[in-house]
């Protein structure tokens, strides 16, 4: 097993005229288990991700694998990962057992070998019976299920998947969930989603980026403890929801008709402070946290801008 360790992590797009910062001074460590990465659109997840599989150059700082530069190791380096791209590239004619052989042969695993993983990995991601069929037929989701298996062609030490949940159908999910948190167990998986539940039960550890920065990382139960007593349930009229809609971070709403057939609205809200008389404390669960964290992101942002200007 591997060690990862990413240290000032810097990532500048752009030319000088134009830049994009797009992963900013991030720092962490991968032992083995599954990481779930979080974070909205552009926050540099992708970015990041293309970093430690070495497709993109750091703008600065370092990535090692057991203390070694990953770029001193080259080759070596690269047979411990397994990728997933978020946009993943196939041949459509190709079926699906043709297309594993192809990357088994890229990747230089011998034909035997492959033979015998290629089974049991369309055996792992539930596509044998499809096996013969083109992949321009597949699904979106048998797709995802098709890239997963390749990553794990080479049985990498290092399993970097982007997001690789997305078209996958409920039952799908179920069934990536239990492959990876396998997974998981003797070799280091990062996974990236918007999907907070689909990392809740399986994620050793959890990481929040925004606009390229780490804002937290740490096990779900330290990520859940500083949002404890700070989420809330309450159940109001339509127009009273529309106000607190606009003051707090609603992580839930359901609209419904109440006894009396008036529409009410219960809120889930995360907040410090009590937001209604008739709101009930309950317990956080990652989501709640997810918003906490981001909210609390941008009112750090704000609070640095309103400073700036004050200067
Ligand atoms: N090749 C590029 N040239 C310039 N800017 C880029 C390039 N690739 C990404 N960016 C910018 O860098 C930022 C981070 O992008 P990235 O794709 O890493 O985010 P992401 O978290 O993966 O987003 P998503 O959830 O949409 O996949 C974004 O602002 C994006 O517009
Ligand atoms: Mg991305």
């Amino acid at each position: 097993m591997c060690r990862l360790e990413l240290t000032g992590l810097e990532k500048t797009y752009g030319n000088k005229k134009h830049t994009k910062r797009a992963v900013q001074s991030l720092t962490a460590g991968f032992d083995h288990g599954v990481y779930g990465l979080l974070g909205e659109n552009g926050a540099g997840k992708t970015t990041l991700m293309r970093m430690i599989v070495g497709i993109l150059k750091p703008t600065q700082g370092q990535i090692t694998c057991d203390g070694i530069p990953i770029g001193q190791l080259g080759g070596a380096y690269r047979n411990l990962l397994g990728y997933l791209p978020q946009e993943f590239g196939y041949y459509k004619e190709f079926s699906a057992v043709r297309f594993l052989n192809y990357i088994a042969a890229l990747k230089a695993i011998e034909p035997h070998t492959a033979k015998e993983r290629i089974a049991h990995l369309l055996e792992t991601v539930g596509l044998s019976e499809d096996a013969g069929r083109k992949l321009k037929t597949y699904s979106g989701g048998m797709l995802r299920r098709i890239g997963i298996a390749q990553a794990l062609l080479n049985d990498p030490e290092i399993l970097i998947l982007d997001e690789p949940t997305a078209g996958l159908d409920p039952r799908e999910r179920v069934r990536f969930r239990n492959i990876i948190s396998a997974l998981g167990k003797d070799r280091i998986v990062i996974l990236s989603t918007h999907i907070v539940s689909d990392v809740e039960y399986i994620a050793d550890q959890i990481m929040i980026m925004k606009q390229g920065q780490l804002i937290r990382s740490g096990t779900p139960a330290q990520i859940l403890e500083p949002v404890a007593g700070c989420v809330w349930n309450c159940i109001v009229p339509a127009q009273t929801a529309d106000g607190l809609e606009a003051a707090y971070a609603v992580s839930n709403l359901r609209n419904y008709n109440g006894d009396d057939h008036r529409e009410q609205v219960e809120l889930r809200i995360v907040s410090g402070e009590k937001p209604h008389p008739d709101a009930a404390a309950v317990e956080p669960v990652l989501e709640d946290a997810y918003l906490y964290y981001i909210e609390k992101a941008i009112e750090e942002d704000s609070n640095e801008t309103v400073q700036d200007r004050t200067i």
